[in-house]
C-alpha cells in the first residue's frame, strides 16, 4: 500500500490554508490522507502559540503519538507553525519521538526533509525567518479541502507588535504578495470551479504597504472584483487603524465582497488599547463602523475581545460591556488574555487573577450572546441567498450554507443538490450560533 499521511490544525484560517499547502507536498511525494492517526506513515502537527491553551493541546497531542509510535517505530512526526518557530529544537530535545520542526517558513523544504528523514533518520530543525521564500505562494501545490471556497493568502507576518501578541515573533515582518500573482491564483481557482475565496492577512488592511509603491487593499479588491467566475470575495483580519474609507468604498462598490467583516476592537477602554499598542481609540473605531455601516447597511460585523489584560481596572472592563451594548456586532469572540514569553504586556504589572478573568469574560459573553440572538432573530422569516457548503456533521439528512454575511443556515436537505450550488433559503428559526430554515 502506498504511504499515507495525518495533519493536524491548531489556530487561525492560515494555518488551515498552510496545512492545504502542506498536504499538497506530501501529495507530491505520492502520500495520501490516512483515515486514521494510527494508519499514518507520517503525522504533521501544524501548531498555533496563540495562547497557552493552544499549545497545551499540542502536548497533550505528542503524548497520545507518542504511543501510536511504541508500535509503529518507523512513524516520522513532524511539528510545524508558530509553535515550530517559537521553540525550535527545544521541542526535539523535550520530545525526541519528534522528527523534524520546521517554521512556517520552511513548507517549501517539507519534501526535501522527509526525503531526507527517510534516508537517515536523523533530527532536522529549520526555523530561519526567510521571507523570500514566502512570496511565491503559488508554486506549492495545495490539497484544498474544499470544492466551493478557497484560502488565498495574501501576505504573511505581522508589524503592528500588538503589546500581548506573538505573532509578529513567530510569523515575521509583514511580506505581501503581489497583485498579479494573487489575481493569477483566483483565476485558477474560478477555472477549478471555485466561487468563493477568502483573503487571509493578520492585517489585510496594510496589505501592499512594504511595496511603498501606493499598492494597497483597495487596489486588490478592484483587481479581484474582476475575476469571472469568483461570486464571493471573504477577507480576514481587518485591523481598525490601517483601515481606509476608501477600502471601505471598493468593498462597498463590489457586489462580490461578501458583507461580512471581522473587525477586532480587543477591548471598549481607550487606555486599555494604548497599553496594548492597538493605535486606534474608541472613537475612531466606532467612526469606522458608522462609515462601514453606512456603505453596506446589510453587513455582518464580528470582533475579538480580549478581557483581564494586566491594569484592567473594573472601570475598564465596564467599558467594554458598554461598548458591546453599543456597537451591536454580530458576534465576538472573547478571549481570556494569556501571558506570551517574550511579549511587552508579559512583563507588565498588575497581571489580572484568573478568577477575576473567568468572571469578565462570562459577563462579556452573556451580554454579546444576547444581542447575537436578537440580530438572528431579526432574521427569521426573509429569505437569504447561500452557498452550499454539503451536510453537517451530527446529521446527513440536514445540509448547511452560508449567506454572504458569514451566517450559517441549516436546512433539510432536497433533491438534486449539490456542494456549491447558490441556493435561496428561509429562515425559520435563529439561534445564537446557527439558524435553521428550509430552501425555498
Ligand atoms: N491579526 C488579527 C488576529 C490575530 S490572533 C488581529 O490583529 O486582529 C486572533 C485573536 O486572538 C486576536 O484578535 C486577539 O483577540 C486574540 N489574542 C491574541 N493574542 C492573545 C493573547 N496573548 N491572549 C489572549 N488573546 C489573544
Ligand atoms: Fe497580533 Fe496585533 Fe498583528 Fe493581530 S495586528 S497579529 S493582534 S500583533
Ligand atoms: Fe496561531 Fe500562528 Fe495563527 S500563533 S493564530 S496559528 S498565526
Amino acid at each position: 500500500m502506498g504511504k499515507q499521511y495525518f495533519t493536524i490544525t491548531y489556530g487561525c484560517q492560515m494555518n488551515e490554508s498552510d496545512t492545504e499547502r502542506i498536504n499538497g507536498q506530501l501529495a507530491e511525494l505520492g502520500y495520501t490522507e490516512a483515515p486514521a492517526m494510527e494508519d499514518a506513515d507520517i503525522i504533521i502537527l501544524n501548531t498555533c502559540s496563540i495562547r497557552q491553551n493552544a499549545e497545551e493541546k499540542v502536548y497533550g497531542k505528542i503524548g497520545e503519538i507518542k504511543r501510536v509510535k511504541e508500535k509503529n517505530p518507523d512513524l516520522l512526526v513532524g511539528i510545524m507553525g508558530c509553535m515550530a518557530q517559537e521553540n525550535k529544537g527545544k521541542l526535539i530535545s523535550r520530545m525526541p519521538i519528534i522528527d523534524f520542526v520546521l517554521g512556517p517558513y520552511h513548507i517549501h523544504d517539507l519534501k526535501e526533509v522527509v526525503e531526507e528523514e527517510l534516508a537517515a533518520r536523523q533530527h532536522v530543525v529549520r526555523t530561519q525567518m526567510n521571507p523570500e521564500r514566502v512570496k511565491d505562494y503559488s508554486e506549492l501545490r495545495a490539497e484544498r479541502k474544499s470544492r466551493t471556497f478557497a484560502w488565498v493568502p495574501i501576505m504573511q507576518g505581522c508589524n503592528k507588535f500588538c503589546t500581548y501578541c506573538i505573532v509578529p515573533y513567530v510569523r515575521g515582518r509583514q511580506t505581501s504578495r503581489t497583485v498579479e500573482d494573487i489575481v493569477r491564483e483566483a483565476e485558477g481557482l474560478a477555472e477549478e470551479g471555485y466561487k468563493e475565496i477568502t483573503l487571509l492577512g493578520q492585517n489585510v488592511n496594510s496589505y501592499g504597504l512594504d511595496f511603498r509603491d501606493g499598492t494597497d487593499f483597495a487596489d486588490l479588491i478592484r483587481a479581484l472584483d474582476r475575476v469571472d467566475g469568483i461570486e464571493r470575495i471573504r477577507y480576514m483580519t481587518s485591523h481598525p487603524r490601517d483601515m481606509t474609507f476608501d477600502m471601505v468604498d471598493a468593498m462597498a462598490d463590489s457586489p462580490k465582497v461578501a458583507r461580512h467583516m471581522h473587525l477586532p476592537v480587543q477591548h471598549g477602554d481607550n487606555e486599555m488599547l494604548r497599553r496594548m499598542n492597538r493605535g486606534y481609540t474608541i472613537e475612531h473605531f466606532m467612526e469606522l463602523l458608522a462609515y462601514v455601516r453606512k456603505r453596506m447597511p446589510d453587513i455582518a460585523v464580528t470582533t475579538d475581545l480580549i478581557t483581564g489584560f494586566p491594569g484592567e481596572t473594573e472601570e475598564m472592563h465596564q467599558a467594554t460591556l458598554r461598548l458591546l451594548r453599543e456597537a451591536q456586532f454580530d458576534s465576538a469572540y472573547t478571549f481570556i488574555y494569556s501571558p506570551r514569553q517574550g511579549t511587552p504586556a508579559a512583563r507588565m504589572e498588575d497581571q489580572i487573577p484568573d478568577d477575576v478573568k473567568k468572571r469578565r469574560l462570562q459577563e462579556l459573553m452573556d451580554v454579546e450572546n444576547e444581542i447575537s440572538l436578537a440580530k438572528n432573530q431579526a432574521m427569521e422569516g426573509r429569505v437569504f441567498s447561500i452557498l452550499v457548503e454539503g451536510p453537517t456533521k451530527q446529521d446527513a439528512g440536514h445540509w448547511y450554507g452560508r449567506t454572504s454575511t458569514n451566517k450559517m443556515i441549516i436546512f433539510p436537505k432536497t433533491d438534486g443538490l449539490a456542494i456549491g450550488d447558490m441556493r435561496e433559503a428561509l429562515v425559520e428559526q435563529a439561534q445564537t450560533w446557527v439558524l435553521k430554515g428550509k430552501l425555498v
